[in-house]
Formats: C-alpha cells, sequence, structure tokens
C-alpha cells in the first residue's frame, strides 16, 4: 500500500549498521528522513550515501535525523562504507537499514516490480517530528538524487509547520514567503506587519527564518 502525504510513517525494528533499530523510537523529536537506494556497490548509489553524509552538519542545523536502506545485508553495507569515503571523502554518519527479506520496502512501497521486482527504487520519505509524513519522492536508479533540494525542502517544510505561511516556486530561504489564505487581512497585519498584498489572494511577507 502506497505511503501517502499525513500517514503516519510506519514504524519497524530492523538490522542496521548501527545495530538494531527501532525506527520511531530512533527518530525521537527530530524530523526525519527515510530515503532507499537501490543496491550496494553501484555506482550512483555510492555517490549518494557519500553525498548525504557530508551534509551532516545541515541535517543536524535542522533537527533532522536520517536513515538510509537497501535489500543488502549489514555485512555488505559495512564492506562498501569504506568506498563510500574512498570515493566521495565521506565517512557514513548515518543508520543503513539493512532489508534483506524486503519487510520495510514493502511497509514503504519501496519496490515497483514493473522497475525491478528486486531492488528498490530511490524513494524519500519526509516525515514530521510527530512522525506524519510531510513529503514523498522517487527517482529512479539511474537518476542519483539532489540532496540539497532536499535540503531546501525540510527548511520549506520547517516554515510551512511552524508559520501560516507557504512558499513559493523556486523558493530559497531568504526569499519572501506567501501568507496562508486562510488568514484573513486583520489576522495577517498582526502576525506579519507591513506585509505586501500582490493580489487579494496573493500576500507576502519576508521569510520567518
Ligand atoms: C547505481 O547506483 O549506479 C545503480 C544501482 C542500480 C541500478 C542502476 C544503477
Amino acid at each position: 500500500m502506497a505511503i501517502r502525504l499525513g500517514d503516519t510513517a510506519p514504524d519497524f525494528t530492523a538490522e542496521s549498521t548501527f545495530g538494531i533499530l527501532n525506527f520511531h523510537e530512533y527518530l525521537g523529536d527530530s524530523w526525519g528522513i527515510l530515503f532507499s537506494h537501490p543496491k550496494d556497490f553501484t555506482p550512483v548509489c555510492t555517490t549518494e550515501l557519500g553525498a548525504v553524509a557530508g551534509l551532516e552538519a545541515e541535517w543536524d542545523k535542522r533537527n533532522v535525523k536520517v536513515v538510509g536502506l537497501s535489500v543488502d545485508s549489514v555485512a555488505d553495507h559495512n564492506a562498501w562504507a569504506g568506498d563510500i569515503e574512498d570515493v566521495t571523502g565521506n565517512a557514513l554518519n548515518f543508520p543503513l537499514v539493512a532489508d534483506p527479506d524486503r519487510t520495510v520496502a514493502a511497509l514503504y512501497d519501496m519496490i515497483h516490480p514493473n522497475a525491478s521486482n528486486t531492488l528498490t527504487v530511490r524513494s524519500v520519505f519526509v516525515i514530521s517530528p510527530d512522525k506524519t509524513v510531510k513529503l514523498t519522492l522517487t527517482y529512479p536508479a539511474a537518476t542519483g538524487r539532489n540532496f540539497d533540494e532536499l535540503l531546501r525542502v525540510v527548511d520549506s517544510l520547517q516554515r510551512t509547520a511552524y508559520n501560516k505561511v507557504a512558499t513559493p516556486a523556486n523558493w530559497a530561504p531568504g526569499d519572501s514567503v506567501i501568507i496562508v489564505p486562510s488568514l484573513s487581512d486583520a489576522e495577517a497585519a498582526e502576525a506579519f506587519p507591513g506585509f505586501e498584498t500582490v493580489k487579494p489572494y496573493l500576500r507576502t511577507t519576508n521569510d520567518p527564518g
């Protein structure tokens, strides 16, 4: 069953490179990103996992815990880790779940049989501290993900979770944000003094940061 926005992220307990990992317990009060890669010892995946490890300070700044997953074993994950560091200069600093029996992959609908019967696609689930699924992405095996875009998305999700705002096309931190249409002008004036009205339904204000 596909996971949809607003669903509670399914919990699981599985072996990982950090030992037995209970997903919800591991996330605690943090935001979470669960992402799958198709296979250990493959080129695109090597670059992706190194890129994620290299963003450790950015995840920490945003209170995000990252968890990777593939259908490989912990032994394979550990054997591959050295290659990731060799190639990217970044040592793995987040857990990689081992899912050889595909239990978690099935729970999160990460195997798309018409793409591959056996390997996970490049799924991403961004999860808020109350364990709600806030964003999903699916990339094919041959296309590596842009993790700077994932940071941007987390920045947007956090703005919209904590303020009555939305973010426009191609928004980046520091850009103006949109005041949600459900707020009256009077309420908007109280919450966002000096806001700008572009159209009655499009009101902008400074990035709440
Ligand atoms: C890769 O990571 O390069 C890859 C993995 C599975 C299929 C194709 C490419």
